[in-house]
């Protein structure tokens, strides 16, 4: 089938390469121009594991094309999905005016039919508002067309991006026209031969199902976030608690890890956009309210472990940090729990040594390049001439490092760890200090 894709991000290109790796005819339209160029080039602008082969071929295959022309784009695909970003605006409510741009573009360009599917994630009501755009610029242009528009929210998890689409645990298509059902199922054929992944829905209960799940993920980390606080003061482990609980069936074992906070460019922004939408209509989200308080305050958590340890002197202290990305195997720094711990630090006048799989180059991006930041070429080089080291993200490969170099590196033996990766009592006898998340015992205590 024919489809255009306009937005080339995380879930743009991702869902576009597995589109034209079953065989569909693929135009991704973006417009950032360097963007498209780089892709033309076989320069991919996210780390996702799997994708650069999978762009690449699918590239030289023709069947995957890259764009900033829209109104070729427009004229391509029989389906067009929108998946630009829907980033927070300033009340937290999500930001429509991406989506509303590639409506209008759309149907200031058709010359057919279209079905038009909303991917970003966006609030219950957002495809009425694409069919009044689009149906508005239809009537300034004097023509006559038809189209749908069909919420289809996306449920990638980055780092699994490419498998996830290429696999989905479900695929929610939200419509009320028979029409753009079976062409929908058309084009997810090639996903759903095991078994029926397809749930056809009403639009406004797609729309929400998006929300409801990202809200449903976050409240089980934030819950865990309180218990592991909870521990702390109760001399509890958190680590046996998690055990003892995901036992349960009705609990289980996913998504029940404490940490210090989630980040990333879904769950805080949707948690807020959902409670700008509950406000909206007159409803109080006490439990979503609370849900991303915690987060703010978890995100906080090694920072003030630091402080506590150094007695509030953090001065031209140098504090190797492991792991930037806001999660393992992604590049994606938006909204990571790093990024707080590093401000805070710099504000207290320490340097960060940080090392990164991934994610160095985003974050000098970020930040540029500054005194009080040393991207370091390996972990083990972040270590040296530092007080502390900090570990923000559970890559794989910070789960079972040297600990005696770090003993033997580290001007205090110290181990400050966000994900809880490693054994406190194992490291306690090797003579390292160590502070985790919710682990029994406060620092200084
Ligand atoms: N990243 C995720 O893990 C994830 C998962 C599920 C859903 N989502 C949702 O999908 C949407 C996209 O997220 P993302 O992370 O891929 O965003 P992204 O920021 O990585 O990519 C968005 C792309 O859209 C392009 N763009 C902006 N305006 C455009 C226009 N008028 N025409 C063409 N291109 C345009 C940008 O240049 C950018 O390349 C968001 O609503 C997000 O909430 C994201």
């Amino acid at each position: 089938m024919k489809v255009t894709v306009f937005g080339i991000g995380y879930v743009g290109l991702v869902q576009a390469a597995v589109l034209a790796e079953v065989g569909h005819d693929v135009v991704c339209v973006d417009v950032n121009a360097e963007r498209v160029e780089n892709l033309k080039n076989g320069i991919i602008p996210i780390y996702e594991p799997g994708l650069t082969p999978l762009v690449k071929s699918n590239y030289e295959a023709e069947r995957l094309q890259f764009t900033t022309d829209a109104e070729f784009g427009v004229k391509h695909g029989k389906i067009q999905f929108i998946a630009v970003g829907t980033p927070p605006d300033e009340d937290g409510s999500a930001d429509l005016q991406y989506v509303l741009a590639v409506a209008k573009t759309i149907a200031t360009y058709m010359e057919s039919p279209k079905i038009v599917v909303d991917k970003s994630t966006v609030p219950v009501g957002t495809a009425d508002k694409v069919a009044e755009c689009i149906a508005a610029v239809l009537k300034t242009r004097g023509v006559s067309l038809d189209f749908d528009v069909v919420s289809n929210p996306e449920f990638l998890k980055e780092g699994a991006a490419v498998a996830d689409c290429q696999r989905p645990d479900r695929i929610v298509i939200g419509t009320d026209s028979a029409v753009a059902e079976s062409k929908m199922r058309e084009l997810y054929a090639p996903f759903n031969r095991n078994h029926e992944k397809l749930i056809v829905m009403d639009v406004r209960s797609a729309e929400l199902t998006k929300y409801a799940a990202n809200c449903m993920l976050a409240t089980k980390i934030s819950f865990m976030n309180e218990m592991a606080n909870l521990a702390e003061k109760l001399g509890a482990d958190i680590e046996k608690v998690r055990l003892g609980i995901g036992s349960d069936p009705r609990i289980g074992y996913h998504f029940i890890y404490p940490g210090c906070g989630y980040g990333g460019s879904c769950f805080p922004k949707d948690v807020q956009a959902l409670v700008r939408t509950a406000e909206k209509v007159g409803y109080t989200p006490e439990l979503l309210r609370s849900v991303e308080a915690v987060n703010g305050r978890q995100k906080e958590k090694l920072f003030s472990h630091l402080q506590s340890y150094f007695n509030g002197d953090l001065a031209g202290k140098r504090i190797a940090l492991w792991g930037l990305s806001f999660k393992p195997n992604t590049d994606d720094m938006r909204d990571a729990s790093s990024r707080v711990l590093m401000e805070n630090l710099w504000a207290a006048g320490a340097i960060v040594q940080a090392y990164d799989p991934e994610a160095m180059n985003e974050t000098q991006r970020i930040y540029g390049t500054r005194a009080d930041l040393n991207l370091m070429g390996t972990k083990e080089s972040a270590l040296n001439g530092a007080d502390a080291l900090v570990v923000c993200t559970e890559w794989n490969a910070f789960k079972a490092p040297d600990f005696d170099l770090i003993k033997e590196t580290l001007n205090h033996a110290v181990i400050f760890d966000g994900r809880n990766l490693y054994d406190p009592a194992i490291l306690e006898a090797q003579g390292i200090a160590y502070y985790g998340i919710g682990r029994g015992r406060s620092v200084g205590a």
